[in-house]
């Protein structure tokens, strides 16, 4: 996932949830990111209109600037400590639990809606595709860190306008495992999955594979999809510009009918010429080609029919041999990981039928951490909400809120509170021999992939909150 970016890396090579730290940031740059930004102060809650609710569309505060803070920086001062016990300066984060950002996944949901009203099922598989795709987009250039979720936390999300609602609940710490379930208010959906991620080490990148299966019930159509997500690249870790790149192969299955829709997200190549490009296929149960599927997860997707595809390829190739002179004569193969400049646009091939486009994001995103609208409203707060909340829902972290709010000192002392408070909860149980239940969901087995799956055991919407940790 997607969905399943950056923030691992961060924990990963640099440890966040250690049990001691060495708290990292040079004080006085700190200080320095502090005094830039976090004057504008408004809470960001809009009245409701028309009794459809009206989300926010900003944070109540800017992000301040992290270039005073450098990761060598921090580094430097935790050479011969453990990597282990380094904890990343606050300044890092976004102020989103990966619970909210997971939960992001539901921004496109006007795509599964209409897979559901579609009658043909390849047609409903380009879309349930679009949507897979759509659900990476908001990564882009995102490469704040969301906050680690505490064991037991939950977050909810009803978007009736939307029409769905969802629940999300930690369920393991280590490895840090989160598992969710939407379904549609009108009851023609389930979507569900859980995100473990496994990272690998690359030098200057660290690249996580998303494990985890997502799966997708149309039920009307009585069909179920499953598939997982691309692996996530993070460039430059150390020094650079930190830049991400989405990469590998995503098989959506269709159980019902055997179809079979691959995706290959390329990796970005030498000449950046695939940089963000996605391309791929559907095909039937007897293996044969029904369509074609490209874009970028960036910018839009398009399907168009294979025949047509190759013609244009071959026309394409014709071209090309001019070309290939002029690049060779660019190419200089630095050791530098930077991303490349190269980025034109997807050329739409004639004939072809557009399945997404990417939503533009707000004027005021470059300042609030890149945030898609539909994530600048995921920590919002009213007032109502407050007592129809579980307890344990992300809204009521404290470290995130001030964060959000723009109080960075406060932000990580909390944090550094609720992680001690964490692992004094996780000795004492130690201690007494007790095992951690998980609340909204099991482990169990996954009817269609026939592996394990964390499944939702139903009852959180009755809101009955009793015998909830407290985490907070
Ligand atoms: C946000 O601000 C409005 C108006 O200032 C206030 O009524 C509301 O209670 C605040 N909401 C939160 C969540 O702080
Ligand atoms: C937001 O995007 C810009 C433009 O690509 C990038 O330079 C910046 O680092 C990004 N900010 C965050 C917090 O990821």
């Amino acid at each position: 996932m997607i969905l399943v970016p950056v923030w691992f890396f961060w924990d990963f090579c640099l440890c966040l949830d250690s049990d001691e730290s060495c708290e990292g940031g040079s004080e006085s740059s700190f200080k320095d990111a502090l005094a830039d930004g976090g004057s504008q102060k408004n809470n960001g809650s809009v009245p409701q209109k028309n009794g459809m609710k009206k989300h926010r569309e900003s944070l109540p505060a800017p992000m301040f600037s992290r270039n005073s803070v450098s990761i060598w920086s921090i580094l430097k001062k935790c050479i011969g400590l453990e990597l282990s016990k380094i904890t990343m300066p606050i300044v890092f984060n976004e102020p989103l639990s990966f619970l909210q950002r997971m939960t992001e996944y539901m921004e496109h949901t006007y795509l599964i809606n209409r897979a559901c009203s579609l009658s043909d099922p390849m047609q409903r598989m380009q879309t349930v595709a679009a949507f897979a795709v759509s659900a990476v987009a908001s990564q882009w250039d995102r490469t704040g860190k969301p906050f680690n979720p505490l064991l037991g936390e939950t977050y909810e999300l009803i978007r009736e306008e939307q029409g769905f609602r969802l629940i999300s609940e930690q369920v393991s710490h280590h490895p840090p495992v989160s598992a969710f379930h939407a379904e549609s208010l009108g009851g023609d959906f389930v979507f569900h999955g859980s995100i473990y991620p496994k990272l690998k080490f690359w030098g200057k990148s660290v690249e996580a594979e998303p494990k985890g299966t997502i799966t997708l019930e149309l039920l009307k159509h009585n069909e179920a999809y499953t598939w997982s997500n691309p692996y996530c690249c993070v460039h430059n870790i150390i020094m650079g510009k930190l830049w991400i790149e989405q990469r590998g192969k995503v098989e959506i299955v269709n159980y019902r009918t055997g179809d079979k829709c691959v995706l290959n997200f390329k990796p970005c190549g030498m000449f950046g010429k695939e940089l963000h490009k996605v391309e791929g296929y559907i095909q039937d149960k007897s293996k044969k080609k029904h369509c074609i599927i490209y874009g970028k997860w960036t910018e839009c997707l398009w399907s168009v029919d294979p025949q047509v595809y190759e013609a244009h390829k071959k026309l394409e190739k014709k071209g090309d041999k001019t070309l290939k002179n002029e690049e060779n004569q660019g190419a200089e193969n630095d050791d530098a990981d930077d991303m490349p400049e190269v980025q034109e646009t997807v050329s739409v091939i004639p004939g072809s039928t557009l399945l997404w486009r990417i939503d533009s994001r707000p004027p005021q995103s470059a300042m609030m951490y890149n945030f898609t609208n539909f994530a600048m409203s995921l920590n919002e707060l009213d007032p109502g909400m407050e007592a129809v909340l579980a307890p344990t829902d992300s809204r009521f972290r404290p470290d995130i809120r001030a964060m959000e709010n723009g109080n960075m000192n406060e932000a990580s002392t909390e944090k550094e509170r609720l992680e001690e408070k964490q692992r004094a909860a996780r000795k004492e149980r130690a201690k007494n021999d007790e095992e951690w239940s998980t609340r909204w969901f099991k482990l169990g087995t996954n009817t269609h992939t026939g592996s394990q799956d964390w499944l939702y055991t139903g009852g959180y919407f009755s809101r009955n909150y009793q015998n909830l940790p407290e985490i907070y």
